[in-house]
């Protein structure tokens, strides 16, 4: 690869992403919360990583370790507790939160709504609560809106429709605990996408230069073996479902720019029953390629898989904006190597002339995974929970000498040591 193909243009977006209730801690008005104090989650949150205090703290070491960008969600129970009772003090602490931010030269990108429901709105149906939940959550969007976009630009409305519908209503290990609801989870994930077009027309009315998108899960799809058409026929309805119907159901014209969540690759064969025949079932075993390698919880690490959707997702002719990528480990040697190979992928992607704008890892710092915890370690910086201290990973060096060169390292000279 030449000089040029390593290189990221000025004003390139590169961050971190987290998300409220898997750092802040105690965000006790959530369904999330609700669940685990109710014992229907295996872990609980807690005190997770304390950001609600410490994110000067945390903000800091972004910005020591080259970041200039950061993406956080706001967390909905803690600014509307009750039905129609905003909490001053929460939206005031989230304007505290962006000006914090922007102080230290990292752009804001705000999701507005991150996996987790106030209670109250949870237990009255959720996101299949029909036009009454659109309506409650354009509510709360437009108080975040009016308290916030100021400072922010970029906007996520949503996080994964996809994977929120699969695990909440189909797998059923997320609230509220929903098994093979099929019909519900396709109900979600169209809710959620109206929810997303409305929320980007008012986001516009109060900032007209905004940049509004959603983060959309995009795995890459391939069929096991690309000369059996049953095999390809799968492979064409996972991508239909997870991929393509999503997008469709947004709108092009409800797009500024579209955040990609990439972590992994889905092999699929077609030698599926029932329903699962539309989509196909996962391929376990070898691909022909070599040894498949996996994360700590078991994703398959695909980079090329990233380069490929970048290129795809150019068609629809807006800035691309890498939301999400990063592993669950406990090799650093391997979260380093997946963080060059991802970011070659886009670097590639950039000289092809895809308009990526940004690359945001998963996560700044370990946090609570959702239903499996804190076992699994995603961090540029190490969480010491018993203390809460924070420490760089070899990756979090290798990331800022790239922040701040906005070059891949020369794979000759290896990554080198610390910023
Ligand atoms: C994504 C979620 C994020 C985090 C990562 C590992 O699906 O958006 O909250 O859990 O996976």
């Amino acid at each position: 690869m030449s000089g040029s193909a390593r290189a990221f243009p000025e004003g390139f977006l590169f961050g971190a992403a987290t998300s409220a209730h898997q750092v802040e801690g105690f965000n006790r008005h959530s369904d999330w919360w609700q669940a685990e104090e109710a014992g229907r989650l295996p872990f609980r949150s807690g005190a997770a990583c304390r950001h609600f205090e410490l994110y000067p703290h945390d903000f800091d070491l972004a910005r020591t370790f080259g970041h200039n960008a950061h993406r956080l969600s706001v967390e909905w129970s803690r600014i509307e507790p009750a039905p129609g009772r905003f909490d001053e003090a929460a939206l005031r602490h989230y304007h505290t939160v962006v000006q914090a931010l922007r102080a230290r030269g990292l752009e804001p990108v705000v999701t507005l709504q991150h996996f987790t429901l106030p209670h109250w709105a949870a237990a009255d149906g959720g996101w299949l609560g029909g036009e009454q939940h659109i309506h409650r959550f354009l509510r709360y969007v437009e108080r975040v809106v009016e308290a916030l976009a100021p400072e922010v630009r970029l906007w996520l409305t949503v996080n994964e429709p996809t994977v929120y519908a699969k695990r909440a209503y189909v797998a059923g290990d997320w609230p509220p605990f929903r098994r093979r609801n099929w019909a519900a989870a396709a109900r979600v994930v169209a809710a959620m996408m109206r929810a997303h077009r409305r929320a980007y027309t008012l986001i516009h009315r109060h900032r007209p230069d905004a940049l509004v998108g959603f983060a959309h899960s995009a795995p890459y799809v391939m069929p096991r073996n690309p000369g059996s058409l049953r095999d390809r026929r799968a492979a064409l309805g996972r991508d239909l479902l997870l991929n393509r119907l999503p997008l469709a159901l947004a709108g092009r014209r409800f797009l500024d720019l579209l955040g990609i969540n990439y972590y992994t690759r889905a092999l699929v064969h077609g030698r599926a029953r029932g329903l699962a025949r539309l989509w196909g079932a996962d391929w376990p075993g070898e691909d022909g390629e070599g040894p498949r390698r996996y994360s700590d919880l078991g994703w398959e690490i695909y980079p090329r898989g990233l380069g490929r959707l970048l290129r795809r997702f150019a068609a629809l002719g807006v800035p691309l904006l890498v939301s999400e990528n990063g592993l669950a480990t406990r090799d650093e040697e391997l979260r380093v190597r997946f963080l060059l190979d991802h970011l070659g992928e886009v670097a590639a992607a950039l000289r092809a002339g895809v308009p990526v704008i940004g690359y945001l890892w998963w996560s700044l710092m370990d946090n609570y995974e959702w239903a499996e915890g804190f076992a699994p370690r995603f961090g540029l910086f190490a969480v010491d929970y018993a203390t809460q201290a924070r420490s760089p990973r070899p990756a979090a060096h290798v990331f800022a000498r790239i922040c701040r060169t906005r070059r891949l390292p020369d794979p000759a000279q290896g990554h080198g040591p610390g910023p």
